[in-house]
C-alpha cells in the first residue's frame, strides 16, 4: 500500500451537506431547462461523483436522462494545467441529432470543455449546454461557458467529492483547498 495522504493539508471549503444542497437544486434547474430525451456526457475522471450525485438527484424527481462517459486529461499530476488537452477513452455513442449536456467538475481555462464541445458538435448533437460543479472566476482562456454552475470558487487548488491531486483526496465527501507546498 502507498502512504495515505496527508489530510492536515486540506481545508473544507464545502462540506458533504452544502454540495447536497447545492447538487439538488442543480438537479432540478437542469431538469426544467431540458428535454426529456437528454443525453449527458460526463468528462471523467473528475466528474464521477458530481455526476453520480446528481443523477439520483434527478431521478428523485422523475427526470432520467440517458448517461456516457469521456475520458479527457490536461494536468498531468501537477496543480498546473498543461494546456494541451488529449481524449484517453473511446466514445462510441451516437449523438446525432440529441441534446447534450457535458458535466464536468470545474471550469478553469475552459479548454477541457471546448475540446468536449467540439468533439460533440463534430458527431452531430443539435444541442449542447454544460453543467459545472465549480467555477474558478477569472481564469477563462477559450471562449467557452457554463449554463450551470454549482459553485463559484477562489483562485485555489480544490480536492475531494472527485476531485484529484495526482489521483488522491478523491474520495472525500467535501471540497477542500489542499496546501500544495
Ligand atoms: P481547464 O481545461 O483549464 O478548464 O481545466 C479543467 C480541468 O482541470 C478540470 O476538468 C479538472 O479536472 C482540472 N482542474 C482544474 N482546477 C482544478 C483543481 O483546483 N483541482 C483539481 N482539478 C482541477
Ligand atoms: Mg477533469
Amino acid at each position: 500500500m502507498t502512504l495515505a495522504p496527508d489530510m492536515n493539508k486540506v481545508s473544507v471549503l464545502f462540506s458533504a451537506e452544502e454540495i447536497k444542497e447545492r447538487v439538488a437544486l442543480l438537479a432540478k434547474e437542469i431538469a426544467n431547462n431540458s428535454s426529456d430525451d437528454l443525453m449527458i456526457v460526463a468528462l471523467l475522471r473528475g466528474s464521477f461523483v458530481f455526476t453520480a450525485d446528481l443523477l439520483r438527484e434527478m431521478y428523485s424527481i422523475g427526470f432520467f436522462p440517458q448517461v456516457d462517459f469521456i475520458a479527457l486529461s490536461s494536468y498531468g499530476t501537477g496543480t498546473e494545467s498543461s494546456g494541451k488537452v488529449i481524449q484517453t477513452s473511446e466514445f462510441k455513442t451516437d449523438i446525432k441529432g440529441r441534446s447534450v449536456l457535458i458535466i464536468d467538475d470545474i471550469l478553469e481555462s475552459g479548454r477541457t470543455l471546448l475540446f468536449a464541445k467540439e468533439m460533440l458538435k463534430e458527431r452531430g448533437a443539435s444541442d449542447i449546454k454544460i453543467a459545472v460543479l465549480m467555477e474558478k472566476p477569472g481564469k477563462l482562456k477559450v471562449d467557452v461557458k457554463a449554463d450551470f454552475i454549482g459553485f463559484k470558487i477562489p483562485d485555489s487548488f480544490v480536492v475531494g467529492y472527485g476531485l484529484d491531486w495526482a489521483n488522491n483526496f478523491r474520495g472525500l465527501p467535501y471540497i477542500g483547498i489542499v496546501d500544495t507546498n
